[in-house]
């Protein structure tokens, strides 16, 4: 694991409590390993009971350290996000860290995906990041906490699925100007094209929507296309480094990179400037198009 190959991180995040969304597989799955190792108490809440069974077994007997705690929630139901609230603050009396990852893809054009499709999508990638803020920020105005939201960019075929995510930046943005005053960091991070389940299965519906092929899809952003591993640890090490990132957006790759534990350029340098499709390129491309907007005075 690219963590164990430097004893930096090793108990970087001991005891600290971290609500991690989606954990059970793909990039959450490997960001809940990662911050395991860095000794943090994981609560995967997870909508899949396989998924995140086997990741609680595997991470848990792979460390030794009981650290991952699996808890199976649909986050779009508020009623069972109020019972996670409770089931934390009784176990854990207190959360540290929201790592909101979880997301439905809902792929293709505005008007072939259902209605309950883009309820679901509202419901699971924006309104659930929304009331966990509600319900743990007054615990951490007191205690302290980070908040990290996963945002998109829009594009075509993809808008049930980004227009959420993308909204999720604007939370940001509202939430640090709203918390500057408050222990309290919030920021956003991104995983680059990383091909996962989900992922390939999106591509093939955006793909077949724009008339290509799904390997010509893959084949124009394989140059940036980021393993899962760095993905998810890139995710675990930002909330590390936390305070870089306030108020900010970063990716994966970058927080690898400003932890000294990848080598490279900023990413901004190693993005290509253009693709075959050039709508395509910025899809996954997080350097600048995400900076927050937060008013040096208010409007
Ligand atoms: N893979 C990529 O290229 C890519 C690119 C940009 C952003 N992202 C984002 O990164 C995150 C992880 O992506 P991934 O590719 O690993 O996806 P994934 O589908 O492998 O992981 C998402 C997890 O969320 C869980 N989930 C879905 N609905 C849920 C619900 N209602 N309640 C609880 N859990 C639920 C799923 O079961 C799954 O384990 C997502 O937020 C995604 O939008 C991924």
């Amino acid at each position: 694991m690219l963590l164990e190959q430097s004893k930096k991180y090793t108990d970087a995040l001991l005891n600290k409590i971290v609500l991690l969304t989606g954990g059970g597989a793909g990039i959450g799955f490997e960001a809940a390993r990662a911050l395991s190792y860095m000794g943090a108490k994981v609560i995967i809440a997870e909508i899949d009971a396989a998924k995140g069974e086997y990741a609680q077994a595997y991470i848990n007997s792979k460390f030794g350290n009981n650290n991952v705690d699996f808890y199976q929630i649909n986050l779009a139901d508020e009623k069972q996000i109020d019972t996670l609230c409770a089931y934390i603050l009784d176990k854990y009396t207190r959360l540290d860290i929201i790592v909101n990852n979880a997301a439905v893809v809902p792929m293709g054009a505005v008007e072939a995906v259902s209605i309950a499709d883009w309820d679901l999508s509202y419901a699971v990638n924006l309104r659930a990041p929304v009331l966990l803020t509600q319900k743990f920020l007054p615990g951490m105005k007191k205690t302290g906490g980070i908040i990290v939201f996963n945002p998109s960019s829009p594009g075509a075929y993809m808008s049930a699925y980004e227009i959420f995510k993308t909204a999720q930046m604007e939370l940001c943005n509202a939430l640090a100007e709203e918390i500057a005053d408050a222990p309290i960091i919030t920021y956003g991070v991104t995983p680059g094209f990383v091909k996962t389940g989900t992922c390939l299965k999106a591509v093939g519906i955006v793909a077949s929507s724009m008339g290509i092929t799904a390997d010509k899809f893959i084949e124009t952003l394989d140059d940036v296309a980021v393993d899962v591993e760095i993905a998810g640890a890139g995710y675990a090490v930002s909330v590390v480094n936390a305070e870089k990132y306030n108020g900010q957006i970063t990716s994966s790759y970058q927080a690898l990179l400003d932890a000294g534990l990848i080598e490279g350029k900023t990413e901004t340098s190693v993005r290509p400037a253009q693709a075959d499709y050039a709508h395509l390129s910025t899809l996954f491309n997080t350097s600048n198009a995400y900076t927050l907007r937060i008013s040096p005075t208010p409007l």
